[in-house]
Order: C-alpha cells, then structure tokens, then sequence
C-alpha cells in the first residue's frame, strides 16, 4: 500500500476508536477563530497528540484537536489548529488532516484563514473570500506516486472554490452586513514575512492576499473531488504596503479583533449548507 495513504488510514483508525461521528463539512480554524468550537454542540473531540502518526503543530496559538459536532443541523468537524509547511514538515504531512477530514466522511473543506492584504482597496481587519490561488511557490502536495484512492494523477483546477459555495457566503455575508471582499490568495511558504519587493511580484502576478496556509489543502481536497470554500481574515496590510513592520503579535490582535464577525459569517454560512 502506498505509504503516504497507509499512514492517513492509521490516522483514521485512531480516531474511529474515539468517535463514529461522520461530519458532512470539515472546518479548518485559523488564527482568531480558535475559540469557535463555543458555537458548536460538540459530540467528541480528538487530541492531536491521540492520533498515530498525526503532525502536531509548533506554532503558538495553534493547540490542536478535532472537534466533531453540530453547527445548527449540519455535522461538521473542525480543525482547532493546522499545521503549516514552514514548521518543517513533509508536504504530504501538511494536508494530511484534510485526507483523513475526507476519509471520515466530509464532503464539504471550509478553509480559513489570516492573511495580508496586497490588494489596495482591502483594510486590516477585513474579510476576503478566496475566489481562486496561486500555488507556484510552495510545493504541490499531490507529487509523488499518485494515491489513486484519493483522485486522479492530473485533476483540473478550474474551478477550486465552489460555485455555489461562494454564492452562499455571498449571500450569508450580505444578510448580516459582513463586508465580503473576493480575491486571488497566494500562498508562500514563510515562515518569514515577505519582502517588499515579494509583495510587488505577488501583485504582479494577480494576487489580492498573502499568507502560509490554505492553498496546498485546496489541492488535496480537490483532489479528493472535495467541495471548497475559503475565506480569509486580511489582518493586516501586506510588506511595503502597510507603513509599519510586521509582527504575529499584531496579526494575531488583529483576528482576534475580527473574530466575531468571522465566526458569525462562518456559522450562519455552514448551515445553509445543508
Ligand atoms: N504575509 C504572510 N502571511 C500572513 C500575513 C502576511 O502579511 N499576515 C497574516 N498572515
């Protein structure tokens, strides 16, 4: 058996001696929202440490178990801490909770995520839905012997984030007054900020929005024929542009000041996915 898949079935035989829960969307919390399982009925939660073989993250603020349970009707297990490539994991570690998400039974991966805002018009603290990425700088978690349980050796990225999806947190958005800009997330792999002149070529090239996450697990899960949405915190204003350097303190700050909104939207949006 290939091993890559081997290790993810262990990782799913932990956690069936846990839990039976099968969620219908996998959340995946950033930096902020990491107290939202207060708005979960949870039925189980996993410690990341519990799970053979699982990548434990290093990174303050990212303490991690799943949790499973309801958001209105809908069952959902949410990821309360992800681990990033810049901790030095193996790139098929680092989407390895989304394939088990997907193996225990969810259809649907929402991404979150913090970021920095390239695109002028964005301001700290306001929210962006990932309308398409750009992955060229970070390692593409799909290379190596292809898992041919999980997709295909080539899958078509045309249409990553979800159509539908979107038109939901869309509407979600506009329903309570969240401000939704939409936009191109690119992904570096930190765990440095970028460079000014990174920013510029960032830009250049389409993206409205930076950060070290989000973009290696829309891989995986649509390879996995996963539906995807994303949506992502800008904290603060991206190297060159913001007039001040940049610090995880501010980002932080920074989604924790916009949690409320972000929780609010991610909430109502789940269980309109029914
Ligand atoms: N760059 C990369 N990642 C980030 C940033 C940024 O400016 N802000 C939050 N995450």
């Amino acid at each position: 058996m290939n091993q890559v898949y081997e290790k993810v079935n262990n990782c799913l035989k932990s956690v069936r001696k846990v839990t039976d829960f099968v969620p219908k969307v996998a959340i995946v919390l950033g930096s902020g929202l990491g107290d939202y399982a207060d708005d979960i009925k949870v039925e189980a939660e996993i410690d990341y440490h519990d799970i053979e073989g699982f990548p434990v993250s290093t990174v303050p603020g990212h303490a991690g178990k799943f949790i499973f349970g309801y958001v209105g009707s809908v069952p959902v297990v949410c990821m309360k801490g992800r681990v990033h490539y810049y901790e030095g994991y193996d790139i098929s570690d680092v989407v390895l909770p989304t394939r088990l998400m997907k193996m225990m039974g969810a259809e649907i991966l929402f991404l979150t995520n913090a970021s920095g805002g390239i695109n002028k018009s964005f301001k700290a603290g306001s929210f962006m839905m990932l309308t398409d990425h750009i992955s060229t700088f970070v390692p593409n978690p799909l290379m190596g012997p292809n898992i041919e349980e999980f997709g295909t050796r080539f899958p078509d990225m045309s249409h990553v984030y979800d159509e539908e999806l979107q038109d939901i947190l869309r509407k979600t958005a506009k329903e309570n007054d969240i401000p939704l800009n939409e936009g191109v997330y690119i992904q570096f792999t930190g765990p440095s900020f970028e460079s000014p002149a990174e920013i510029r070529m960032a830009k250049t090239l389409g993206a409205d929005a930076v950060g070290m996450s989000t973009v290696v697990e829309a891989i995986a899960a649509n390879h996995m024929g996963m539906r995807i949405c994303g949506v992502s915190c800008v904290c603060n204003l991206a190297a060159g542009i913001s007039p001040t350097p940049l610090t995880h303190d501010e980002v932080q700050q920074a989604a924790n000041e916009a949690a409320p909104k972000f929780k609010k939207l991610l909430t109502e949006s789940v269980k309109k996915f029914v």
